[in-house]
Formats: C-alpha cells, sequence, structure tokens
C-alpha cells in the first residue's frame, strides 16, 4: 500500500504557525524563548497532544513528541526549529516541523505501527539571533553543551536565555544528552537558489557547511567630526568598514563555497557629528571544507592586526561559535534518493550553506537532509516561499525515507 501525507493539514498548520508573531510584510518574526515563541510552542505541545505522542520538554525547552514503536530500539529522530530571525519567512524551520507532524498523523491514519519509536523534535533557538550561540537547542539535545552554560547565555537584549526559558514556562526535566539516536533525518527549505533555478523538486543534502562566529569590538577615540584633522583620527568607523570590505576579499580569494558577513554592526557614541570611540560587529565566515574555513579565520586574524595598527585603532574579538562542517550519512542520503525516484519526483545530490539542527545531530548520529525548493532563492526575508506541491513532495520523501530506515 503506498502512503502519502495530505498536504492540506501541512499547509493549513504551516499557515496557523505562521501567524504567531506574524509580521504586516507577510513574513515571521518569533524570536527565541520569546513570548511568540511561547505561543508557537503550546500549540506545538497541543498538536503532539492530538496526536497521542508523548511529550517531554527537555531542560533547554526542545519539545520531544514520542510515538512509540514496536520495540524499544533506538528511536528514529525527525524535526527542526520554530524559532525565526526577525525578519524570518514562514518556512524556514517551520517546515520540518510541521511536516513531521504531517508524517506521524499519516502513520497513525493508516495505523502504521513501525519498528522504532519516532521522536519529533522542535529544537530550541536554531537560530542564534537573540542568544548568539546558533543551534543551542541540538547543541544541548546531543550533549555538547552543559545546561548551566546554556542557561548563562546572554541575549542581545540582555536577557538571561535561562531566565526567559523558566519564564516562559520551557526549562522542562527531561535530561538532554538521554536519548541516542539510531538516525536523524531532517526536512529543510533550501534557502538558497539551486533546486528552483534547476527546477528540481528535491534535493538530497549530502554535507551541511560549518560556520565560525565572531564578536569584533573596535575601540578608537570620540572627537569632532568638523576639526579633527583626518590625520589625527583614530576612527572606529572606518576600521569596521574596512573589515566589511575585507570580509568580500575573503569570499573573493577562497572560493565559491565560502562566505563571510557583517550581518550586524553599532556605533558609540553614534552621533552624526561625533567619530565613531566604538564598533560592534558581528562576523559570520562559512565554509564546507574545514581547512579552508580555518584559513578564513587566520587571514580574518591577520587583517584585524594590520587594520587596527593602521587606523590607531585596538581589537577585541570574542568567538561566538565554531562548528565543524559535516557530512550526511552515506547511507540516508542513497535513502533520501531513492526514496525521491521511488515517488516519481526529480533529485540531486547537494551541499547546505545553511547550517541546521541537523549539523549538531551529524555529530552525534547518522544523519541525514531533506531539501525543497526556495523561489528564487530568498530566505531569512519575508518573500520566502516554497509552494504547497513542493512541500508536499518534501513530506513524502521524508515519509518514505522514515519507513524504509525504521523498517
Ligand atoms: O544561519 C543559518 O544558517 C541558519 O539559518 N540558522
Ligand atoms: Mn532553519
Ligand atoms: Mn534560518
Amino acid at each position: 500500500m503506498e502512503i502519502k501525507i495530505t498536504q492540506t493539514r501541512l499547509v493549513e498548520r504551516l499557515a496557523d504557525l505562521a501567524k504567531i508573531g506574524a509580521r504586516p510584510d507577510g513574513g515571521v518574526c518569533r524570536l527565541a524563548v520569546s513570548d511568540e515563541d511561547r505561543i508557537a510552542r503550546d500549540l506545538v505541545v497541543k498538536w503532539m497532544q492530538n496526536l497521542n505522542l508523548q511529550v517531554k520538554i527537555d531542560q533547554v525547552g526542545n519539545l520531544i513528541g514520542i510515538r512509540p514503536g514496536k520495540s524499544d530500539l533506538a528511536p528514529l529522530v525527525i524535526g527542526s526549529h520554530i524559532d525565526t530571525v526577525p525578519t524570518g519567512g514562514r518556512f524556514d524551520g517551520a517546515v520540518g516541523v510541521m511536516a513531521g507532524l504531517e508524517v506521524l498523523e499519516t502513520l497513525n491514519d493508516a495505523q502504521i505501527e513501525t519498528d522504532r519509536p519516532i521522536m519529533l523534535v522542535a529544537f530550541t533557538n536554531e537560530e542564534g539571533v537573540r542568544y548568539r550561540i546558533d543551534m543551542l537547542g541540538s547543541r544541548a539535545f546531543c550533549g555538547f553543551l552543559p545546561i548551566e552554560e546554556a542557561y548563562e547565555v546572554k541575549g542581545t537584549d540582555g536577557t538571561n536565555f535561562g531566565d526567559e526559558l523558566k519564564r516562559i514556562g520551557y526549562a522542562g526535566e527531561f535530561p538532554c544528552g538521554s536519548i541516542h539516536p539510531y538516525a536523524y533525518v531532517e526536512l529543510h527549505i533550501e534557502q538558497g537558489p539551486v533546486l528552483d533555478r534547476e527546477q528540481i523538486q528535491v534535493g538530497a543534502v549530502e554535507a551541511i557547511t560549518g560556520i565560525s562566529w565572531h564578536e569584533a569590538i573596535i575601540q578608537g577615540e570620540a572627537n569632532h567630526a568638523g576639526t579633527t584633522p583626518i590625520y589625527m583620527r583614530r576612527d572606529a568607523g572606518l576600521t569596521a568598514a574596512r573589515i566589511i570590505v575585507y570580509l568580500r576579499e575573503i569570499a573573493n580569494e577562497l572560493g565559491e563555497n565560502q562566505r563571510a558577513t557583517c550581518g550586524m554592526i553599532s556605533f558609540s557614541p553614534n552621533a552624526i557629528n561625533v567619530i565613531p570611540a566604538e564598533a560592534v560587529m558581528s562576523i559570520d565566515l562559512r565554509n564546507s571544507d574545514e581547512s579552508v574555513l580555518k584559513r578564513s579565520d587566520l587571514l580574518l586574524e591577520d587583517f584585524l592586526k594590520k587594520v587596527a595598527q593602521e587606523d590607531g585603532t585596538s581589537i577585541k574579538t570574542r568567538a561566538l561559535a565554531w562548528v565543524k562542517p559535516e557530512s550526511c550519512q552515506a547511507n540516508i542520503i542513497a535513502t533520501v534518493s531513492e526514496a525521491a525516484e521511488e515517488l516519481g519526483y526529480s533529485q540531486r545530490r547537494m551541499i547546505s550553506g545553511a547550517v541546521h539542527d541537523a549539523l549538531m545531530l551529524a555529530k552525534y548520529c547518522p544523519t541525514g537532509m531533506i531539501f525543497v525548493p526556495s523561489k528564487n532563492g530568498i530566505s531569512h526575508n519575508a518573500a520566502e516561499y516554497t509552494s504547497p506541491e513542493q512541500l508536499e513532495a518534501g513530506a513524502n520523501v521524508l515519509l518514505r525515507t522514515i519507513l524504509k530506515l525504521s523498517s
């Protein structure tokens, strides 16, 4: 018997979730551990309970819905995240969790008992925007991040992760690191242009990029914008600007898999007629090749020394995150491709340039990812779009992959 997911249910749940933190431009702002996140969590928990899943909340607030199997073999875990960036779309992360619910509902309807338990997880703070340890929930889930350390993470708004998690009622007791999955599979939108450009329905992810995040704090000297001769300035703003330009040079030099971005910057005193005394900036470097990622870190480090000396400023850096790129497991990659082919969907192998909870899980258990197209390659933007048919294809591949892996 061929079982398939129900497109309308999947699309409806996605639309309901997108109402929480909805922005006037059609996008979503649902920052991790915010009030909006709490409301979304309540809804996901309710949906899990409606599907008769056993719900556990772990110590960092990961939502875990368990569908028992015929035996207590190691579980097959599926999932993604429901937090967004401030200018998020409706699909990033949400698709993996909503498709997970849909897949489990389909199994319930067909009264299929899998050999292994299946667990659906909505991981906490994947984006790492408000609390800048990205994939925080999946790190802790795998036992890579001590709970106390997670609780101490300071937010960009001055809040504390642990306090906020308690405030929204999602500091659970289920111990992190206690689940040892047989495998992890995540369905996600591509967030890039490849599938859309090539008109391919499904991506079988072979590897996930590594990531290096830093904060640079540049000290100069505040002085009068009109009277201070250029040669006498110690301009933190100039240094920051030169670093941004250099990031592009790093990307140009290290080839097409290298990324380099400054997404955040602030000056102080931040006044029109005052030379900036301080600039604080974020730096996001990525590569799917570990050695090249390390090289980008070194190039940056050398440049920071040079530019500070030339500009008469000083620079302190703080490493926010460094995560080695990972390959997906060969058997799961092949299973995803096979499932797509059997369902008659076009598919290709590809690399993920975004990081995902799957990057953490890949360090912990055999892991794979399924990508569906993002219209025009746009993501982290209200215009993010994947059609109902494309979502349906991805969810069907997820369902078939799970059935193959769990038997
Ligand atoms: O930043 C990322 O790659 C992901 O969207 N969190
Ligand atoms: Mn995501
Ligand atoms: Mn994202």
